[in-house]
């Protein structure tokens, strides 16, 4: 069973990205468990805060090192990746080389109000993995546009195209 750790780059309550990630647990795998991994306890990173380690930084570490692939779901703000979320990485980063992302395999999606879907964060956010030392999946590519009748009450999808694009997106995650 593959472990997949889902951070959500939000700390927005009724998050429209943490829903597409409870999505694709509902709809599930076989060869794929699933965890949520929780941003919203953490400090703005500092470098005189590493000599003496928030727990709430050791505990998000050790949940990303209990996982083997981590979903990263960046939501887009001005066509980059929201701060919370480049703070939470950054924070996993170190000690450089050595941070609990390190070897990690990444897969990235994102859902946003406007029509690109979170494309241009979705590149901003590809092009940090290598400084983090993940190693990405890259196909199928994830960008959705939000749309309230997109998933039901169940969190699933209402249509059976975007069921089947959603199980192949596990399927890559599994492979
Ligand atoms: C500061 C800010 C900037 C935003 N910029 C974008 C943007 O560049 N592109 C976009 O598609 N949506 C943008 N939005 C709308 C977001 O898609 C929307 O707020 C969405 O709900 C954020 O995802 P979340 O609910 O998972 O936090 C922006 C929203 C905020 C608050």
């Amino acid at each position: 069973m593959k472990k997949i750790g889902i951070l959500v780059g939000s700390r927005h309550q009724e998050s429209i990205n943490r829903k597409i990630a409870q999505s694709f647990v509902q709809i599930g795998h076989p060869d794929l468990s699933f965890s949520f991994i929780d941003i919203s306890a953490l400090p703005l990173f500092s470098e005189d805060l590493e000599q003496n380690l928030p727990q709430s930084v050791t505990e998000f570490c050790e949940s990303i090192r209990a996982n083997d692939l981590i979903l990263i779901m960046t939501p887009e703000y001005n066509r980059a990746i929201p701060g919370v979320l480049k703070n939470a990485l950054d924070w996993a980063s170190r000690p450089y080389g050595k941070g609990a992302l390190s070897g990690k395999e990444a897969a990235i999606a994102g859902v946003s109000l406007g029509g690109a879907g979170t494309a241009a964060a979705q590149v901003q956010l590809r092009a940090l993995l290598p400084s983090l030392g993940m190693v990405q999946v890259r196909h199928p590519e994830m960008c959705l546009v939000w749309k309230p009748t997109l998933l039901n009450e169940n969190r699933l999808p209402t249509d059976e195209n975007t069921t089947l694009f959603f199980k192949k997106f596990l399927d890559a995650l599994a492979k």
